[in-house]
């Protein structure tokens, strides 16, 4: 059965709706000494473990089932933190990448969990927060082709780079360019159709030995079934690879949970705003976490539950 409501609501087979991929192996290079033994993505972003960001994001956008792949040897220590997601009405299913050979391998590795049909690629060091965004996530569920976002930084060239006219027809998205055509970058989140598979199947390896994402977006470009939807400015996108953006995006979350009293990332809360846990289980999720303060933020939820201010929260309850 389906574990994403709306989908069953609509009756589609279960190989019809979209799957979630949560990339979190890589070598996090750029954090050693810190990430030598241990993910990147079970690093600390404020309150919770890095992967908690684009986990909640992908509940908020209505995909419960989901594939995190990690390394080999951290796999272990993904599953202590999450478990089978049971507790949360997820389905994780877990992964190996043996090595770091690029973001568009994660759809190789996943090509039997997928079976056939669409699916979402989120970065595990990506962080998405604004307004009605799960909202503007589930949109997407039934696409044709693929769908990459745009979002303006003062710094592209690190970055995909995407340009596209007034209609947001894509005119070309480039790798890392020296000289970026736009100052629009593509973040870690990616939808597409059940071609996906195939088509990274048929990629070789860049010149940095990598199977790319990019390089995926541009079949789709070419086959004209590449679409681009730019993320505006109330959205904040963070990645969180380096000594600085890691320490910025904890300085982030915490000034706006204590500023606002509402949490990022917190999948608990996504889980139950998405429907997919009751409030008795949200309770019960709550009661060990306590002396830390989180389980008496998600037992706040309840409280606040009626109602929720509009464009508060990240889902669909009041
Ligand atoms: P990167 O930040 O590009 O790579 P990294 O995490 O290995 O870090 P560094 O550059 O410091 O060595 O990866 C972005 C995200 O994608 C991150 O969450 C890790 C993930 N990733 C994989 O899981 N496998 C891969 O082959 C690649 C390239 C990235």
């Amino acid at each position: 059965m389906c574990l994403d409501f709306n989908c069953y609501k609509e009756g589609k087979r279960y190989s019809e709706c979209m799957r979630g991929v949560l990339l979190a192996g890589g070598t996090g290079s750029r954090l050693w000494p810190i990430t030598r033994a241990v993910s990147k993505q079970l690093m600390p972003v404020f309150d919770k473990p890095m992967i908690y960001y684009p986990l909640s994001t992908l509940v908020s956008a209505g995909i419960p089932d989901i594939l995190i792949i990690t390394t080999g040897e951290e796999q272990a220590q993904f599953r202590r933190l999450l478990g089978d997601g049971r507790q949360w009405g997820l389905r994780l299913s877990y992964a190996v990448q043996a090595r770091p050979e690029g973001i568009a391998q994660a759809f190789l590795i996943a090509n039997e969990f997928l079976a056939g049909g669409p699916a979402a690629l989120i970065l595990g060091d990506n962080i998405f927060h604004g307004a009605q965004l799960g909202a503007r996530l589930r949109g997407h569920r039934d696409l044709d082709g693929g769908l990459v976002f745009a979002y303006p930084v003062a710094d592209p060239s690190a970055y995909g780079v995407v340009d596209f006219d007034g209609d947001g027809v894509v005119r070309s998205i480039e790798e890392k360019p020296s000289a970026p055509r736009s100052r629009y970058a593509v973040p870690g989140l990616y939808f597409y159709d059940g071609d996906v598979v195939k088509i990274a199947g048929s990629l070789r390896p860049s010149t940095r030995g990598e199977l790319e994402i990019t390089s995926v977006n541009e079949e789709y470009l070419r086959r004209g079934r590449l679409r681009v939807e730019v993320l505006d400015r109330s959205t904040a996108w963070l990645d969180t690879g380096t000594f600085d953006s890691l320490v910025a995006a904890s300085e982030y979350v915490r000034v706006i949970e204590q500023r606002q009293g509402f949490k990022i990332g917190c999948v608990e809360e996504a889980a139950w705003r998405a429907g997919l846990i009751s409030e008795d289980q949200l309770r019960e999720l709550a009661n060990p976490l306590r002396r830390s303060g989180y389980g008496d933020y998600l037992l706040r939820l309840l409280d606040w539950s009626q109602p929720v201010p509009a464009g508060s929260g990240s889902g669909d309850r009041p």
